[in-house]
């Protein structure tokens, strides 16, 4: 059976995880592969497009453009841009941080009326850090609380070029804006104070768009977009799940093939590597080997962030395990997340039985922990429900629970069943389909 759209469930732990697999495409690719697609004049071509909900409403989402999607059943879609109109409806991004910001910077740079929402979650994420900067370039950007939360109405079109410095390290911040750009009058220039990752900079060149990277400082000229075929590789933030399954059990090792291998994504490697973990990344095939190690603890600081703001979670499980104190701050940007991922990540962790620390801007974890089963709460957020099957997978004996596991379809629908054939845990739905 599948457990992606169950409300709850009961994990039982078992062996390592051994063997090898591939995750679904990479969600950061994903969103951006279809935006540019449905912006570029022509028919783009995508294989491998994660099949996760979130990128599911930004498929939905254009659409809602004129721009036509044909998918031939086989895991390819044609997409026919560029836009046609403005949206003939609201654009839900249902639980996608990346998919509205971003679809607020194609908004700003048509020319008519746009409404994006997205589920309870989503509403309640910022949002002034795209509408203060798509205003400053000329379009008409409200919301909820003056501008803070989603739904946000867009009035796009005439814009102008910027130079803008956000003030938080964010690639979809970045994003965001570059869209925008493409229709703007003259460049724009977004200056960050830490590198995240360089999809959109990397895509776009492919688009045939003009896009300059000099260190962190990216600019875009206008200019229309042409078609190009796009194959999305593996998700590394879904590896990293299983690189932490196969660190903790005696005896586990894991291989994670067809990952993405560009910039700002694979830090994840080099931290467990500090930890003292023997894993390898092959940056030519995209081949990720990970064997089962003796881990010890790490300090993490804001330079570290971007590269690993997505696998924080479970990251602090390998922590957890690992000899000695992990340290981890500068990480303030994790309660801006699909959940408050500081104060949520603790109440995972002390779920497991670990003695952690909340402070403001990170955690403090004791080490050495024996992860026992227990109760945990995903509180809507994806990342937290497999970091906890991951932690419930290597606890000792016993069973735990994980209720909103139905999130985990926003990203990587199937994730149960890979954790159960690596892994050998039993499974059970605790709550009702949703
Ligand atoms: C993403 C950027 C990151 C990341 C998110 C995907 C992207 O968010 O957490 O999962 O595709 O640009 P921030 O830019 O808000 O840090």
């Amino acid at each position: 059976m599948s457990f992606d759209a169950v409300e709850a469930v009961r994990v039982t732990g078992a062996g390592p995880a051994v063997g090898a697999l591939c995750v679904p495409g990479d969600k950061s690719v994903s969103h951006r592969s279809l935006l540019l697609a449905a912006l570029a004049h022509g028919t783009s071509t995508v294989t491998g497009l994660s099949r996760g909900q979130d990128v599911t409403h930004t498929r939905r989402a254009i659409e809602r453009f004129g721009v036509v999607i044909e998918d031939d059943g086989h895991g390819r879609l044609r997409v026919e841009g560029p836009l046609r109109h403005e949206p003939d409806d609201v654009l839900d991004a249902g639980n996608a941080g990346t998919g509205i910001r971003l679809m607020a910077g194609v908004c700003a740079g048509v020319d008519g009326v746009s409404v994006l929402t997205g589920d309870q979650f989503l509403r309640r994420r910022p949002m002034s850090r795209i509408a203060d900067p798509l205003r400053e370039m000329g379009a008409h950007v409200d919301g909820r609380e003056h501008g803070q939360f989603a739904p946000l109405l867009i009035r796009g079109g005439n814009l102008h070029g910027i130079t803008y410095a956000p003030r938080v390290a964010s690639a979809q911040v970045k994003s965001a804006i570059m869209l925008a750009g493409l229709s703007a009058e003259g460049s724009t220039t977004v200056v960050e104070a830490h590198p995240t990752r360089r999809h959109t900079e990397e895509m776009l060149l492919g688009f045939g768009g003009r896009v300059r990277v000099e260190e962190t400082r990216v600019t875009v000229e206008p200019g229309p977009l042409t078609s190009a075929d796009v194959a999305v590789p593996g998700d590394p933030s879904q590896a990293a799940f299983w690189a932490v399954a196969a660190l903790l059990a005696e005896g586990g090792s894991v291989v994670v093939e067809d990952l993405y291998t560009g910039f700002g994504r694979s830090d994840f490697v080099g931290v467990l590597r500090r930890m003292g973990a023997a894993i390898e990344f092959d940056e030519v095939t995209g081949t990720l080997t990970v064997r089962s190690s003796r881990l010890r603890a790490v300090e993490l600081t804001a330079a570290d962030i971007p590269g690993i703001v997505d696998e924080v979670p479970v990251l602090t499980i390998a922590a957890a395990a690992a000899e000695g104190t992990t340290v981890i701050s500068g990480a303030g940007e994790l309660r801006a997340k699909e959940s408050d991922r500081i104060a949520h990540t603790c109440g995972m962790l002390r779920a497991f039985g670990v003695t952690v620390t909340e402070t403001e801007d990170g955690m403090v974890i004791e080490g050495g922990a024996k992860l026992r089963p227990g109760t945990v709460n995903s509180h809507g957020d994806h990342r937290l429900a497999m970091a906890a099957a991951v932690a419930a997978a290597c606890a000792t004996a016993g069973e735990t629970l994980i209720t909103g596991w139905d999130s985990v379809a926003t990203s990587y629908p199937g994730f149960m069943e890979d954790l159960v054939r690596l892994t050998g845990v039993g499974v059970a739905a605790a709550g009702d389909e949703v």
